[in-house]
């Protein structure tokens, strides 16, 4: 397995954004024009472009020939690679990519501050229950641990919120990450990519790396189209 992060934390001029959404799919170019958000445009654009070139590098594929399609729930995939398995988070200043054999799961959340009523509506009892009887200090931060645990787990299964999010319990003590309830067959790995964000991988295969390759993306946008190298279609 390999993970990827970008940082996004600056706007992308419209000449260079229009350079690399023309690497993209229509059906994925107009799904970059819908956002609302210039944010969301620029996350959603470099998370397509870094799995392309991830993609390319990987089976010297020319971005012409690299084709995907999603399950009934969304979830991407590469058309014709059926070992080749990836899934792409964004939030706040953060693009991240995980590849692996198996399905994988990816979530990036940034750390704010928000309601702890929240996980009384969605966790389940067990998690609410640890989340409550830790110290107050804490709580805020435990809470975005089982946020982005919980939504990479639920991005591996590829069931999007078909499965209920207070099914299955996740328990963090220390490094140590346990699931209760549901399919039990995954690995969990947190990595620190910044103070005030979480990331989280869910795995079938217990070969999590041990960091992040990072990428900032005045390195990776001409890395991107030197690997990819032509338009795309389809
Ligand atoms: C769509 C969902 C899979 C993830 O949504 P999200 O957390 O808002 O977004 P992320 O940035 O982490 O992931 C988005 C990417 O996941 C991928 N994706 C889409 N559907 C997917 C699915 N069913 N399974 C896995 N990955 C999926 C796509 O690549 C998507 O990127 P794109 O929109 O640029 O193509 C889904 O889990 C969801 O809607 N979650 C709602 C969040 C929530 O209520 N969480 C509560 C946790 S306690």
């Amino acid at each position: 397995m390999e993970v990827y992060g970008v940082k996004s934390n600056y706007k992308i001029d419209s000449f260079y954004f229009n350079v690399l959404l023309n690497f993209l799919s229509d059906e994925e170019q107009n799904k970059i024009n819908r956002y609302l958000k210039w944010e969301d445009a620029q996350r959603g654009l470099i998370g397509k472009i870094l799995t392309r070139a991830i993609i390319s590098n990987r089976y010297g594929l020319k971005n012409e020939e690299i084709y995907f399609s999603a399950n009934r729930f969304g979830k991407p995939h590469l058309e014709g690679f059926k070992d080749f398995h990836f899934n792409i988070s964004h939030s706040g200043e953060w693009v991240v990519c995980a590849i692996d054999s198996s399905p994988v799961g990816i979530d990036v959340e940034k750390i704010n501050h928000i309601d702890l009523d929240i996980a009384n509506r969605f966790f389940s009892e067990e998690e609410y229950r640890d989340l409550i009887e830790l110290d107050e200090k804490y709580r805020i931060d435990y809470f975005f641990d089982l946020w982005s645990l919980k939504e990479s787990y639920i991005k591996a299964q590829g069931k999007g919120l078909s499965i209920a999010l207070d099914s299955f319990s996740i328990k963090k003590r220390g490094d140590v990450i346990s699931i209760k309830g549901n399919d039990k067959n995954c690995y969990f790995k947190q990595y620190n990519v910044a103070p005030d964000y979480k990331l989280s991988v869910c795995a079938r295969n217990n070969n999590l790396p041990i960091g992040v390759n990072i990428m900032e993306l005045n390195e990776f946008t001409p890395y991107s189209i030197d690997s990819l190298g032509g338009n795309c279609r389809g």
